[in-house]
């Protein structure tokens, strides 16, 4: 058996949760590799809506099994959370979920940093979602940070937690006049996290290999998107991980050589929250519009995301980047009613065409060439086959799919598992 991977093309949001839920059904494990409580993933079953932030959205199939790999920056406040808003509705997370021992810890301090640092930067703010991951990633990087297995040591812990504090608590004070963090009290919160998850730790990187070994199936699931990569997004305004291809395998610890299919989802129109560039975006009523009818707004903060058209030098990057076998285009349902639909599928700068998506950060002054097709007019949310779709909306589709030199696989009308549309080869 092999890993799929299911990666954001744009600025996140593209309605990932959706397509993971969509393939889980016949998937042994699901595998969150990067990111951590930023992320928002929206899953609607039947009547019921759930949205997962460090969770895998598989955890409604009672036979997979939840990885929190390696790569994830684990914030044991918002995991406990979800553990129980799960059980509320009859979801024992414990039972079926293992987290990797070498998962970076998010703490309080994190976040404090994070709204700090964020309200200190003025008119250079990023727009983060103060979760503290960018802060937590940091101090990995810096390699003063705790993992889940130090936690399991009291000693260790000790020792780790003494040193870490020394360190923050000079920055907390010096830098951001917050105030220090006792280590009293965070030390026993953290060995009491400690014993409360022990008996799901473990090395899920050798547990992943062996059970693909084994003929078991993988889900990967990206968070955030390929706009928002630490190395191929707009930096800075980025988050602090690789959502990308590369950043699964570091993320998880799974053989390259396992990964068969990585699957990108694009919205049918981009969105972003946060700041920074985004050059096929719309402003004013155009915006507002499209806001409106796609209901546009952050299911981690509740912000309203920014909104604009499909943008495919994008996706030509994303493409590229990640080596896509698929793409599964989603919320192609909210253009319908639309008498012209626009596709930026140039940038341009002083006239002249850029030969891809920079990679430097620098968007200022693109010019963004548009193509204008025709719109559909017509619901479209009861679509279940292709040839079901208006011809315009098959048109456009086919525009896209001719654009990004990658295969639509999947087309989705609806957040409903049942609205969607499997592209036959
Ligand atoms: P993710 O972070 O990529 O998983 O996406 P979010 O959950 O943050 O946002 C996607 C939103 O769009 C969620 O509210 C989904 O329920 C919804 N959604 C996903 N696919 C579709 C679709 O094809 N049509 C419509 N109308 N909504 C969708
Ligand atoms: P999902 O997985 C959309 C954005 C933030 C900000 C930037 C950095 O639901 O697609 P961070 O808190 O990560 O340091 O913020 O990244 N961002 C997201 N935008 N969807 C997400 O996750 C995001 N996670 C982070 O808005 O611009
Ligand atoms: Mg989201």
């Amino acid at each position: 058996m092999t890993a799929k991977l299911v990666v954001g093309t744009q600025w996140g949001d593209e309605g990932k949760a959706k397509i993971i839920d969509y393939l889980s059904s016949q998937i042994d494990y699901i595998v969150r590799y990067q990111g951590g409580a930023n992320a928002g993933h929206t899953v609607s079953v039947n009547d019921e809506v759930y949205i997962f932030h460090l969770i895998p959205s598989g955890i409604l199939y009672p036979d997979t099994t939840c990885v929190i790999a390696n790569g994830v920056a684990l914030d044991p406040i918002s995991f406990m959370e979800e553990v129980a808003y799960l059980k509320e509705r009859g979801i024992d997370v414990f039972e079926r979920t293992i987290l990797s021992d070498s998962c970076h810890i998010v703490l309080p301090l994190h976040r404090a940093i994070d709204a700090a640092r964020e309200t200190a930067a003025g008119d250079k703010q990023i727009g983060t979602t103060k979760r503290g991951i960018g802060v937590c990633y940091g101090d990995k990087v810096m390699r003063i940070g705790l993992r889940l297995g130090d936690l399991l040591d009291k000693d260790r812990l000790k020792e780790c937690l003494t040193h870490f504090l020394d360190v923050k608590n000079r920055v907390l004070a010096n830098m951001y006049s917050e105030p220090v963090v006792d280590f009293d009290p965070l030390y026993k919160s953290l060995l009491e996290f400690g014993e409360k998850v022990r008996p799901i730790v473990r090395n899920t990187s050798l547990e992943l290999n062996t059970a693909l070994k084994a003929g078991k199936s993988v889900l990967l699931e990206g968070a955030q998107g390929t706009g928002l990569d630490i190395d191929f997004g707009t930096y800075p305004y980025v988050t602090s991980s690789n959502p990308t291809t590369g950043g699964a395998i570091a993320g998880s610890g799974i053989s390259f050589q396992h990964l068969n299919e990585v699957i990108g989802i694009a919205k049918a129109y981009v969105t972003r929250v946060g700041e920074g560039p985004f050059p096929t975006e719309l402003h004013g009523d155009e915006a507002e519009e499209l806001r409106k009818i796609g209901r546009e707004f952050g299911a981690t903060t509740g912000r309203p995301r920014r909104c604009g058209w499909f943008d495919v030098e994008l996706l030509r990057h994303a493409a590229r980047v990640n080596g896509l076998t698929g793409i599964a285009l989603t919320k192609i349902d909210i253009l319908a009613n639309y008498d012209e639909i626009k596709i930026g599928v140039a940038y341009k700068r002083n006239g002249q065409r850029l030969p891809a998506f920079p990679t430097d950060g620098n968007l200022d002054g693109i010019e963004v060439e548009y193509e204008t097709m025709p719109g559909w007019n017509e619901d479209i949310s009861k679509a279940r086959k292709l040839s079901d779709l208006p011809k315009n909306c098959r048109d456009y589709i086919d525009r896209l799919e001719e654009l990004i030199e990658v295969p639509i696989k999947f087309i989705s009308v609806g957040p409903g598992r049942k609205d969607t549309i499997v592209v036959d080869d």
